[in-house]
């Protein structure tokens, strides 16, 4: 229970701080660092190892509460006869296992909304996307971003397994002929020479464009739909974080009682860190939505 979670808080830091990309980096150059750090985190082998690290701590982490509670409860079927609680115990460690449910509902809503779209779904997910306004042009070219730093207007471009760009070469083929019509004497390239359909590069989801519409209350964003529920989403978000906030409250400075660091010149030092976190960390990851959601 003390080792699984002390490695979700290092989890939380982390992400965390990928997410506060989210309102300190702004513009266009922001969500490309956004889209960047997040193909890096899914791309990235060290960091694909510590995801897995992450899914088996939480399940173990549910597990162990889920049994810790069983035991508490064996141990003690019948509440004492003198039972003033909050005398020698915060409102927090009485609720570990109540605060931990409400967590595991909020992870499950998050996941369904952010994971399981961005990495399982075989729905299409768009990618990431800008708009360019070339002087001569009559209207902007929406142009992908690709993996190797390159443009690609999106025009003519076909995606295939979720992030690849290929020639649609239907559409090629098409305009190769009306530029025939139109120049018969022009040296054009020959379709049966060339490769039909060959890859372009890999394009980048476009997750933060996915974050701003969850929580962004008035725009549709880049393909993805507009979220009537987003002041719903941000309510969720705030009040799931407060709860987060209680359970580190008492679960940082525990899961070092229970690891045995247990010395009268730490533990006051250790509980002072570990009220700061619970409420330095979740109040960074409530302030994510607000911000998105007033300014978007
Ligand atoms: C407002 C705050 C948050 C935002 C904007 C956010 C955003 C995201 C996004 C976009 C993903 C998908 C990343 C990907 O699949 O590449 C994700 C995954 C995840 N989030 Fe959050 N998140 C927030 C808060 C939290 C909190 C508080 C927790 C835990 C209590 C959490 C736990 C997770 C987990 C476990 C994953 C899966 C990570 C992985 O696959 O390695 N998130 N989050």
């Amino acid at each position: 229970m003390a080792l699984t979670g002390l490695f979700l808080c290092t989890f939380l830091v982390g992400h965390l701080a990928g997410n506060l990309q989210l309102v300190f980096s702004t513009g266009e150059e922001g969500k490309r660092a956004f889209n960047e750090y997040a193909y890096f985190m899914s791309h990235n082998p060290a960091i694909k190892l510590l995801s897995y690290v992450t899914y088996i701590s939480i399940l173990f982490h549910i597990v162990d509460g889920f049994m810790l509670t069983i035991q508490n409860k064996k141990a003690r079927p019948v509440g004492y006869a003198y039972n003033k609680p909050g005398a020698n115990s915060s409102m927090a460690s009485r609720n570990m296992a109540v605060l931990g449910t409400l967590i595991l509902v909020f992870l499950a809503t998050h996941m369904a909304n952010f994971w399981w779209k961005a990495k399982v779904s075989s729905e299409k997910f768009p990618l990431h996307t800008y708009t360019v306004y070339p002087p001569m042009a009559e209207r902007p070219t929406e142009m992908y971003y690709t993996v190797k730093g390159d443009a690609i207007p999106k025009e003519g471009v076909i995606v295939k397994e979720g992030t690849k760009l290929f020639i649609d070469s239907k559409m090629f083929e098409q305009q190769i002929a009306v530029m025939k019509q139109m120049n018969p004497g022009q040296q054009l390239p020959d379709m049966s020479q060339m490769n039909k359909n060959p890859e372009l590069g890999e394009g980048y989801k476009d997750l933060h464009s996915l974050v701003f519409a969850f929580f962004g209350h008035d725009k549709s964003k880049q393909g993805f739909p507009k979220n009537d529920m987003a002041l719903a989403g941000l309510i969720f978000y705030v009040i799931s974080m407060l709860v987060l906030g209680f359970h580190l409250w008492h679960g940082f400075s525990s899961a070092f009682q229970s690891l045995g660091v247990n010395h009268a010149a730490y533990t006051p030092w250790i509980k002072k860190i570990g009220y700061g976190f619970a409420i330095l960390v979740p109040g960074l990851f409530a302030l994510i939505p607000i911000v998105i959601f007033i300014t978007k």
